[in-house]
């Protein structure tokens, strides 16, 4: 068979070991494979490369991807889905594995109900999609803020300031719970719970009564505030998914946070520092069971069907279960943190 692969979206670490394993593990079937460049946009393009395991060799280790990425969707432009198809056919593809979080995953399903056959591997930082347990690309970026919190607290603490800490996380706050917990974090804002900054500003000035003189608070860029129910944003302009660009409630809450209580305040946004470098090697381990999983469903010729974790096996699912629902944090872990706070 011609399998086709791409990778959509945001980047990640470990979409680089989830291409290697579809790869050679295809290659080892008797199989051909062709990575398109650019997401969606190199099928509508028809911008591909072949891939041997020569072409995935030495890429275990890297972060971002080899096949390039966009947030291309065809669905939203003029012909866009038909060019695909076409090229799909003219490409001689049989199968198309699509890696990518529910945006891509979305593209893959609606195409599989136009009859191209396509397998998802579920891949975002934002840990979001309810089919699976995790995605790769979460636990390098909670690393990532964990070692960060872990820089920022020497410099909180000699200074004596409070530090509020912007992270990913548009509608499910998975990386601020994980990355706040593991790195120390003295309170946490998630978009599953509105907060008020009254409610921010109590938990430093309980933490400052009891002697301490600096704090750490992880914020999701997707928090909102209960005053407005708003998030913040950089402008109205959106993606082809229609997403705003997030952002802005870091330094919001810095100057609220210094106005109310006097404690002098700094704001980091950690942006996309977070989606890259080296995957972690529970990422890389994910991603490679992802890939390989990929092409057993190819063999079984089990199409339109997303790869996933559940405990510590991985099942298929169909896509469109892959994509139905957000996953958010799960409210029991929420109270976990909330025990650190103040
Ligand atoms: O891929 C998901 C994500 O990392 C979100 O957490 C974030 O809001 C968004 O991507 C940022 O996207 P962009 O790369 O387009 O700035």
């Amino acid at each position: 068979m011609k399998i086709g692969i791409l990778t959509g979206g945001g980047d990640c670490p470990g979409l680089n070991p989830a291409i290697r394993a579809v790869v050679k593990k295809s290659v080892k079937l008797g199989h051909q494979a062709v990575g398109f460049r650019d997401g969606w946009k190199g099928l509508i393009e028809l911008n591909y490369k072949d891939l041997d395991s020569e072409a995935v060799s030495g890429i275990l280790h890297l972060g971002g991807t080899i096949l390039g990425t966009s947030r291309t969707n065809p669905f939203a432009k003029e012909g866009g889905s038909q060019k695909v198809i076409e090229n799909i056919k003219k490409a001689g593809i049989d199968v198309l594995v699509a890696i990518g979080g529910d945006d891509t995953l979305g593209v893959a399903h609606k195409l599989y109900g136009l009859g191209i056959n396509t397998i998802g591997i579920p891949k975002t930082i934002d840990n979001d999609l309810s089919a699976t347990d995790f995605t790769f690309g979460f636990d390098s970026a909670v690393n990532i803020v964990m070692n960060a919190l872990d820089n920022l607290h020497s410099t909180a603490e000699s200074h004596h300031r409070v530090l509020v800490v912007e992270v990913m996380g548009r509608h499910a706050g998975w990386i601020a719970t994980y990355g706040g917990l593991a790195g120390g974090a003295d309170h946490i804002l998630i978009p599953e719970k509105p907060f008020t900054t009254d409610e921010v500003c109590d938990s430093i000035n309980r933490r400052h009564d009891r002697g301490k003189t600096f704090s750490i608070i992880v914020v999701a860029e997707g928090a909102v505030l209960s005053e407005s129910e708003k998030v913040m944003t950089k402008g109205a302009k959106t993606d082809a998914f229609g997403h705003v660009m997030l952002g802005g409630i870091g330094k919001f809450l810095c100057e609220e946070i210094e106005k109310r209580t006097g404690f002098e305040t700094r704001d980091v946004v950690l942006g996309h520092l977070q989606r890259g470098g080296s995957p972690t090697a529970y990422d890389r381990i994910l991603a490679t069971r992802y890939g390989i999983a990929a092409v057993d469903l190819i063999q079984k010729k089990d199409f339109g069907k997303m790869v996933a974790l559940r405990g510590n096996q991985i099942v298929a699912v169909s896509l469109e279960e892959g994509i139905k629902r957000a996953k958010t944090v799960d409210m029991d872990l929420y109270e976990i943190a909330q025990t650190f706070f103040g």
